[in-house]
């Protein structure tokens, strides 16, 4: 078989320990041929692709970012019915014949998972693997990637605990996660947040000022508040979410306050062993699904298990977290303000 691999969407550590898995395992296990395609779909679109061999998979476990490189083309977006633009899918498909690609595997995120579904709606082989800081790809409970930015971010957190203690001061954090809080919450628990501000969860700024206020009674003149990115904010958005509740803390307070905002921080680098490994058994469960001809399906991790979901069930839907998850419910048993 020849199989062709990409890697789409921003960027995650793991991504490379991915391409080896299953590539390792397509070429070793099962002699197949590989070819890596360029910056994502728009790779297939331009027909950018090179073969893979066991040579360029050395040094890729540890390595960050994707050899393949990434981009954020969506090529089933809507075009206006006026437009005269190049048909996407049709050169995708043209693409994949003149390459005699019997199956292309899609390493990304939400937007990926979606593109994938409709790629194996044309009739295309495909399986795809999910891959995102932000946890948020239904159908799988981890993605690799999470876990690194989650002890990047719980290193900051521990930093700042420093700095807020001899100056006395609220230091707001504002970590990754698009519209899920999971960074928040795991990074915010594991750094010992006072507060943890999650999408999606609603806030109340006077909850956040007693608590800290709170905290200074007890003899704590100092606090650590931990925000998703995605939290709402002010209606215009003016402002980034981190920059927005410490002016609204300061407001509300009256405590002296400063903002960090994390950025991309938590993407870059080397992935913790916990994502390499993950990316090591679902780049090997790809190939397997690839081989076995079990197309149309994504790569998911149940329990400790690694298995597949069908991609027509994952496009679309993000996984948010529940406002019954046990940090949640334990973190307020211990006073933690979730808003
Ligand atoms: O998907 C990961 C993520 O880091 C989000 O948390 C963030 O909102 C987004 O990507 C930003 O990425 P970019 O600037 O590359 O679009």
């Amino acid at each position: 078989m020849r199989i062709g691999i990409l890697t789409s969407g921003g960027d995650c550590p793991g991504i490379n320990a991915t391409i080896r898995g299953v590539c390792k395992t397509a070429i070793n296990y099962y002699g197949m041929e590989v070819y890596g395609i360029h910056s994502g779909f728009q790779g297939l679109i331009d027909n950018d692709m090179e073969p893979l061999t066991e040579k360029s998979m050395s040094g890729l476990l540890n390595l960050g970012g994707t050899i393949l490189g990434t981009s954020r083309e969506k090529p089933f977006k809507k075009r206006p019915a006026s437009s005269t633009s190049e048909d996407k899918p049709a050169l995708i498909a043209q693409n994949i014949r003149r390459m005699q690609l019997d199956c292309v595997v899609c390493i990304g995120g939400n937007g990926t998972q979606k593109s994938a579904a409709k790629m194996a709606a044309m009739g295309i082989n495909v399986v795809s693997v999910p891959k995102t800081i932000d946890n948020d790809v239904w159908g799988t409970d981890l993605s690799f990637g999470f876990d690194t930015a989650v002890s990047i971010a719980t290193d900051a957190i521990d930093r700042l605990h420093s700095t807020a203690s001899a100056h006395k001061r609220v230091m707001v954090i504002e970590v990754m996660g698009h519209k899920a809080g999971w960074i928040a919450l795991y990074s915010g628990m594991a750094g010992g947040g006072d507060v943890i501000l999650l999408p999606e969860l609603p806030y109340n700024i006077h909850n956040i000022g007693n608590t800290i206020i709170n905290r200074l009674k007890k003899g704590k003149p100092y606090s650590i508040v931990v925000v998703g990115e995605g939290i709402a904010t002010d209606p215009e958005r003016k402002k980034r979410a981190g920059e927005y509740i410490a002016q609204e803390i300061e407001y509300e307070t009256g405590f002296e306050t400063r903002e960090t905002v994390l950025g991309y921080i938590q993407r870059g680098g080397t992935p913790t062993s916990f994502d390499r490994n993950l990316a090591t058994r679902m780049g090997g469960h790809a190939t397997e699904l690839v081989a076995t001809g079990q197309f149309g399906r994504m790569v998911s991790l149940q329990g400790d298990t690694i298995a597949s979901v069908p991609l027509e069930e994952v496009g679309g839907k993000l996984k948010l977290v529940p406002e019954n998850h046990d940090l949640i419910v334990e973190g307020r048993k211990m006073g933690i303000c979730f808003g």
